[in-house]
């Protein structure tokens, strides 16, 4: 198939580089028009982890929606490796929120379900399906049912499967939103390892500041009506992060100043 991704995508290739060039889109919502992008226009690097945050309804899902081929502009152009996007690929892994495991499989079957259609033997996907659930920590737990799983744990499966196929872009609508604060910073160290492991380039959405700042190269403010990037913050300093470290302290104040002025 045209999707044909491999699992063996040797590390040193680069791949999942975004070019986002003069984005727009408006949506008719009970009879006025709302501007949910204008003229956003982002490039990403390949294996850049960039973190977007701004107050609800800047366009956010709306430009990861665009990323994922789940939906697509009015006008400009969205391309990944140089190849514009115009449907969903395996070559994106999305991870939302609400990341809805299929209730009736076991963690095990639900992230080799995403291997399906890949090229690869059945012994290759089911190390891969190993792998990536050593990786999310929920060894012991491969039979184990959506409904036996805490939060935590479905979470790190549904992102355990966002990962599986390799995806050279992976795209994450504020992942651990729902989680308490202590599982979501573990997540946090977890979703930095993987990273460093896997070499993809993540885009990934957040409410929460301090998040953006703990994990990307470059934070990307946005502001409402119209939706649009107000400014982008390029974060210096080698990983793990410090969050009592002056320059976390003050790149999150500005962050934060600029957010409590664009909010009305
Ligand atoms: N499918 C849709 N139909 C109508 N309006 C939409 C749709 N998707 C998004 N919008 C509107 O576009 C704006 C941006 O939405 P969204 O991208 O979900 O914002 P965010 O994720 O930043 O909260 C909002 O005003 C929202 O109501
Ligand atoms: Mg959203």
């Amino acid at each position: 198939m045209a999707d044909a991704l491999t699992l063996s995508r040797p590390k040193t290739v680069e791949v999942g580089s975004v070019q986002i060039s003069d984005v727009s889109k408006t949506f008719r919502v009970e009879g006025r028009t709302v501007h949910a992008l204008d003229d956003v226009s982002l490039a990403i690097a390949s294996g850049e982890f960039i973190s977007i945050v701004g107050p609800s309804g800047c366009g956010k899902s709306t430009l990861l929606r665009f990323l994922a081929g789940l939906d697509g502009p009015d006008s400009g152009r969205i391309a990944v490796d140089g190849e514009v996007i115009d449907r969903p690929s395996l070559k994106r892994g999305i991870v939302f929120q609400d990341h809805r495991l299929l209730p009736w499989f076991s963690v095990e079957k639900n992230i080799a379900l995403s291997l399906h259609s890949l090229a690869g033997s059945e012994a290759e996907k089911r190390e891969r399906v190993q792998y990536l659930i050593d990786l999310v920590g929920l060894s012991g737990f491969e039979k184990a049912l959506p409904h036996e799983l805490s939060g935590g744990m479905s979470q790190r499966a549904a992102i355990a499967r966002g990962l599986a196929p390799r995806p050279p872009l992976l795209l994450l609508d504020e992942p651990l939103g729902a989680l308490d604060s202590l599982t979501r910073s573990y997540l946090q160290d977890e979703l930095l390892a993987i990273w460093e492991r896997e070499k993809s380039t993540v885009v990934m959405v957040t409410h929460d500041v301090e998040e953006a700042i703990y994990l990307s190269d470059r934070v990307v403010v946005m502001e409402p009506r119209p939706g649009r990037i107000a400014k982008i913050f390029e974060v210096s300093g080698k990983r793990p992060r410090h969050r009592d470290d002056p320059d976390f302290v003050t790149i999150r104040r500005e962050i934060t100043d600029l957010l409590a002025h664009r909010r009305d």
